[in-house]
């Protein structure tokens, strides 16, 4: 089991867009696998790759946390192709400790992205589910989950992980 490294809020891979896969190869493969391992120790719903330092573009996501084989998606390139209707929930992120908000998300969604094999595979998804693609899917084009807040929100919570990354709580 190889468990990788979460890279946290300030580092400019986190808003950087992802490079698009181009092949898949035994690297791909292994980095799924350990983005896999990852998401379930941290515990997670959703990793994507530019939170464990690499800028590529492969999301994993599994509401069950490792407890349900069907729930699990690696999903490479990933795109939302439609999105309906709204709902808000509270959002978090494995590089954002501690900071909780209510963020506005579609409340289904249609996602497309390719399988390791290099199928390609559309996915419909409904709330939790569909939040997590969305979430995932901002981190690929370097778009974090408090970017969707007011300005004013945004700031006060700049401001809080300013403080924590000076006195090294991030
Ligand atoms: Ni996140």
């Amino acid at each position: 089991m190889s468990i990788l490294e979460i890279i946290k809020y300030g580092s400019p891979i986190l808003t950087k867009k992802a490079e698009t896969i181009k092949y898949i190869d035994k690297d791909i493969e292994d980095l799924a696998q350990k983005m896999i391992q990852t998401m379930w120790a941290a515990p997670g719903i959703g990793l994507s790759a530019p939170q464990v330092n690499r800028s590529t573009s492969l999301i994993t996501v599994d509401l069950s946390l490792g407890e349900n084989k069907n729930d699990l998606f690696i999903l490479i390139n990933p795109e939302l192709l439609n999105k309906e209707g709204e709902i808000i929930q509270e959002e978090s992120c494995l590089s954002i400790p501690e900071i909780q908000e209510k963020v506005i998300r579609p409340f289904r969604v249609v996602i497309k992205g390719i399988d390791l094999r290099g199928k390609e595979k559309i996915i419909e998804a409904e709330e939790i589910l569909a939040r997590v693609f969305c979430h995932e899917i901002d981190h690929i084009n370097g778009k974090l989950f408090i970017d969707h807040l007011s300005l004013l929100k945004k700031n006060l919570i700049k401001k809080k992980l300013k403080k924590m990354i000076e006195k090294r709580e991030l």
